[in-house]
């Protein structure tokens, strides 16, 4: 778990970043509505869990740095018998400000009348662009010091806070590798249950029933993403979230699914066979897939950047599928771009070899740095996720159509290497086989 004190040591690493005379101010996630009157689950701003751990709506955290003062301040709902009595309790200012460990607290319909005067005089307010409605109220505030003329000294620097808190974010700390860790074993025996639950005329959203039982039972009760469960050609749909096929014996299933604990997601992907064997040319077409898993991993390396790694996957991918008859030419012929035209190979493999991973499961951070693509460094969290999709209309020898696979696992860059969080799914054939008929 979080401690209290890692949330404030983060806010502290946020003010000192911060230029003198400004504030921040990061908004809470919403309610969102489902139908008429009922609610999705809410699921807080991830900026704002990661420097509060408070998970209500209906909130602000605003952080000032002025000559004499670096303060923490929290506007959340305030205590009210009736709403708590139908919709649920609420931490009120009062408790909030030790639970939180914050300098002051108030009720958020207080909100302008305490914030006008903080603003008013500072040079910078920073805030995550691009939301919206945060973007609105601020801009309002400012508006608001302005419209005072003579008597009014409104911000004129409007920074954006995702550069300094993204990339904070972008490096996990140990507590956060933990949790992270957590959530892959937790993920990984949903996995593993899914494999020995598979049955031919069972349904796709069955298998999902099953991967959700597991991450309920075991502490996490949401997913992280919604879950794929893609039968045999419906792999081949990259997000399909249906899940409303009954599966096919000698078809393979594409599972991607990872819970999300104490707000960090875990993302894995297996493709195994409907009955527990694959077929020869399964098989063939897994092999390559996992080869250039092994391969590029072997690159994602503290110094390194995730384009070699993905360059190298490019590679096997495209050399197993000239082996296999499926493309044809040389090996440079199909992976470099002809005449303005997508290079041959990405047919078959689509999307990138993976992205970083924390509080989303697409999570925030530069992948380039003065567009330079970054280098791997100790702490970064990121999924390894090649693929090949062949669908029913391909045009490609027949034992091969219909035939979806992707192989998705979870690692953290160390010092020297990086470590695998996702081992406890099975990965081979032969582990997937024995697991299957175990
Ligand atoms: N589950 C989404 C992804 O793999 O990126
Ligand atoms: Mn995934
Ligand atoms: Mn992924």
């Amino acid at each position: 778990m979080i401690e209290q004190v890692e949330f404030y040591n983060r806010r502290q690493a946020v003010l000192a970043q911060m230029v003198d005379n400004s504030v921040a101010i990061i908004e809470a996630g919403q309610e969102q509505t489902r139908s008429n009157d009922t609610e999705y689950p809410f699921r807080q701003n991830s900026d704002f869990w990661y420097l509060t751990g408070f998970n209500e709506p209906d909130a602000y955290l605003v952080l000032i740095k002025k000559a004499d003062i670096a303060e923490a301040w929290v506007f959340c709902r305030a205590k009210d018998k009736l709403a708590e009595i139908w919709n649920g309790r609420r931490m009120g200012p009062e408790l909030a400000q030790a639970e939180l460990a914050v300098d002051k607290t108030f009720a958020v319909a207080e909100f302008n009348q305490h914030i006008l005067p903080v603003l008013d005089g500072c040079h910078a307010v920073y805030w995550p662009h691009g939301q919206n409605k945060l973007e609105k109220t601020v801009l309002a505030l400012v508006q608001d010091i302005r419209s005072k003329g003579k008597l009014g000294c409104p911000p004129y620097q409007f920074n954006d806070l995702s550069r300094i808190v993204h990339e904070m974010r972008l490096f996990k700390s140990a507590t956060e590798i933990e949790i992270m860790q957590q959530a892959a074993d937790i993920s990984a025996n949903a996995h593993k249950r899914a494999m020995s639950f598979s049955q031919a005329g069972k349904y796709e959203y069955q298998l999902e029933a099953e991967i959700q039982h597991e991450f309920a039972m075991n502490g996490a009760r949401f997913v992280a993403y919604n879950s794929i469960v893609a039968g045999g050609d419906n792999a081949n749909i990259l997000h399909y979230t249906e899940n409303s096929d009954r599966l096919k014996d000698g078809d393979l299933v594409l599972i991607d699914a990872g819970c999300e604990l104490q707000g960090y997601a875990a993302d894995i992907t297996r493709t195994f066979p409907v009955n527990g064997k694959f077929s020869p040319a399964q098989k063939a077409v897994y092999q390559i897939v996992l080869d250039a898993q092994l391969e590029s991993m072997k690159l994602l390396l503290p110094g390194n950047t995730l384009k070699q790694a993905t360059d190298r996957a490019v590679e096997v991918i495209t050399q197993g599928l000239i082996d296999l008859g499926i493309l044809h030419g040389s090996l440079e012929d199909n992976i470099q771009a002809q005449e303005g035209q997508a290079p041959a190979y990405r047919q078959f493999f689509m999307h990138g070899l993976g992205h970083w991973l924390g509080l989303d499961v697409h999570d925030v951070g530069q992948y380039k740095v003065d567009q330079q693509d970054r280098q791997l460094q100790k702490g970064m969290a990121l999924t390894v996720e090649p693929g090949i999709y062949i669908s029913i209309d391909a045009d490609v020898p027949d034992k091969y159509k219909g035939i979806g696979i992707r192989i998705e696992d979870n690692i953290v860059i160390t010092e020297s290497g990086h470590k695998v969080l996702t081992t406890l799914a099975p990965k081979s054939i032969e582990d997937i086989e024995a697991w299957m008929q175990g």
